[in-house]
């Protein structure tokens, strides 16, 4: 491998439940295969791991934690991913992520714990480079068939976790303005799916080629 290979970039997406984020994603998997670029798909909460397992029993109301427990439990979901996460992208493959930290704080932070130290378990994971929020309105949301049977899959839960991000969107974009890195953008999941798919290559397409700077922490 010579010193100037490039490493994946790191993107995320987020957004509501029902935005659109795991169809995007795997949308965006498949075009980025099709051009021959090493893309992995990573999903938080990953259920397969131990941790994961207590996490979907969770979400499914087989069992009840603590609010602070299992918030812990979600950003232990991440962190012990994150050195895989690492490896991944030094070896120039792109990492898309479906769900990370922010929708860690602002699903707790809905719940009325801190917004401080929602944050504060997910300080120095692995920094995404670019962060897709798909934007819908709980509303327009629930008319798309309707929400689950998991927890937080209502309306009321929804439009806080909205505000929350809202949030995260003006403090991640000041902190771009600072850092130049970990770029914010909002998408308008509310148009066609053909409309965001083509909002999102547009953002995306300049990672694509892998970056040559270090991978960042968050939140440092
Ligand atoms: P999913 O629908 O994308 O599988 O996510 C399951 C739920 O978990 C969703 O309502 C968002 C919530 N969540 C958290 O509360 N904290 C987290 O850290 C993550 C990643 C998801
Ligand atoms: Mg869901």
């Amino acid at each position: 491998m010579s010193s100037s290979k490039k490493r994946g970039a790191f993107i995320v997406i987020e957004g509501l439940d029902r935005s659109g984020k795991s169809t995007q994603a795997a949308t965006l998997v498949e075009r980025l295969q099709a051009k021959h670029i090493a893309v992995q798909l990573q999903k938080f909460p990953d259920r397969t791991t131990t941790i994961g397992r207590m996490i979907d029993s969770y979400l499914r109301s087989e069992s009840d934690l603590d609010d602070h427990t299992i918030h812990l439990l979600f950003s232990a979901n991440r962190w012990e991913l994150a050195t895989s996460i690492e490896e991944t992208l030094n070896a120039g493959t792109i990492i898309l992520c479906d769900r990370y930290a922010f929708s860690g704080i602002a699903f707790s932070a809905s719940k009325g714990l801190p917004f401080e130290w929602c944050r504060a378990p997910d300080v120095s994971l692995p920094a995404p480079d670019l962060i897709l929020f798909l934007d819908i309105t709980p509303e327009k949301a629930k008319e798309r068939g309707g929400y689950g049977e998991e927890r937080y899959e209502k309306e009321e839960t929804q439009r806080k976790v909205r505000q929350i991000f809202g949030r995260m969107a003006e403090e991640t974009a000041a902190q771009y303005e600072k850092s130049n890195h970990g770029r914010w953008v909002t998408i308008d999941a509310s148009q066609s799916l053909e409309a965001v798919t083509a909002d999102i290559w547009k953002v995306v397409e300049p990672f694509v080629e892998g970056l040559s700077g270090p991978i960042h922490r968050l939140w440092e």
